[in-house]
């Protein structure tokens, strides 16, 4: 299922976003394709970790959001290349998170860890970031290259300092926000920056864009860690419970642990450590947390739109404010 029948969109502009997302597709396939096979087996797997192609997306649409019109002939060859590239960076960071989280599934099926063990799924991930900056470097755009080089720096700052503080209850609110921007949403922020950059935008507008981005990832992030905490596995097609197995404390429970009297703290810390997930859940819900998480979410991707609401009023930008709706319905 794609991102546009979950989001409402002109429809000429979703086709012809459908027609630049496979294209995107055949690039992202052609770039990894090997003369061996074991190494095409392990490529077809990330096929189908494949999602809703949301960075893609972000990219083409930051893209086409700096003109006065959103007709796709504006896109070039460069927009498709970096929409293949970031999508190949997010996957390299999910197989590598899913052996750092000990997941067994993903997208409704097995990840590569668990069907290929440790070894494999850490070299897939390799292969994939390295196939990412060999085919960012086919642009000649080394500002790109360098910018991308960046964020995946600060990709594996946020995922070490979230390893580093595992089991610590002491997690406040301003390093969750910090781990979770370095994590996610500063290559979902740099999308947007580079598609619209791509496309001659004015710097300004750029950093309009980035921060819609990073602000729309930020609140994509606590959504999924709230999913996390609260999903099932069947509903949501991905190992569940995995921060609390992990020690990995998420905003409701940051905020129980840092807003609650001494004895509510300790009952708290108790189901932390014997990882009670079913009466901690219970507890930060009829508590109020889970909604003071998601209220946070929903301030967030309001502050995202805000960003963007000096663009020019076109089928591009409308579907950029709608994603962004779409992150708190998590309708992807
Ligand atoms: C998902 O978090 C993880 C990330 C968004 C970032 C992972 C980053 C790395 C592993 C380091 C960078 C790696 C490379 C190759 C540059 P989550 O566990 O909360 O999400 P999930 O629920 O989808 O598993
Ligand atoms: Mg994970």
């Amino acid at each position: 299922m794609s991102i546009f029948d979950l989001v409402d969109i002109d429809s000429h502009l979703a086709a012809a976003l459908g027609t630049e997302l496979d294209d995107v597709s055949q690039i992202f396939e052609r770039q990894l394709a090997s003369e061996f096979s074991a190494v095409n087996t392990l490529s077809v797997h990330v096929a189908r970790y494949r999602g809703k192609m949301l960075r893609p997306i972000l990219v083409l649409l930051s893209g086409l959001a700096v003109h006065r019109n959103s007709d796709t002939s504006l896109l070039t060859e460069a927009h498709r290349v970096i929409a293949a590239v970031t999508e190949m960076i997010h996957m390299a960071t999910l197989v590598h998170d899913d052996v750092l989280d000990e997941s067994r599934i993903r997208r409704g099926g097995a990840t590569v860890n668990a069907l290929h063990g440790n070894d494999m799924a850490v070299m897939l991930g390799d292969y994939l970031i390295s196939n990412a900056f060999h085919l960012c470097s086919t642009l000649g755009m080394p500002s790109v290259n360098r910018r991308l080089g960046e964020i995946t720096n600060t990709l594996c700052e946020g995922e070490i300092v979230q390893l580093h503080h595992r089991e610590d209850l002491d997690v406040g609110e301003d390093l969750y926000f910090s781990i979770v921007t370095n994590k996610t949403a500063s290559l979902i922020g740099a999308c947007c920056e580079i598609g619209a950059g791509v496309s001659g935008g004015d710097p300004d507008v750029c950093e309009s864009l980035r921060c819609y981005g990073r602000d729309l990832g930020i609140a994509f992030q606590i959504t999924d860690d709230l999913l996390d905490l609260m999903g099932s596995q069947e509903e949501l097609g991905k190992s569940v419970g995995r921060d609390l197995d992990m020690g990995k404390l998420t905003l409701p429970l940051i905020r129980a642990l840092d807003q609650s009297d001494e004895s509510d703290r300790r009952a708290i810390a108790a189901l932390v450590k014997d990882r009670c997930h079913a009466q901690l859940r219970e507890r930060l819900l009829a508590d109020g947390w889970f909604d003071s998480a998601q209220q946070t979410a929903i301030d967030l991707v309001a502050s995202a739109r805000r960003c963007i609401g000096d663009l020019p009023d076109t089928p591009a930008a409308t579907t950029l404010h709608r994603l962004a709706d779409g992150v708190i319905d998590r309708r992807f």
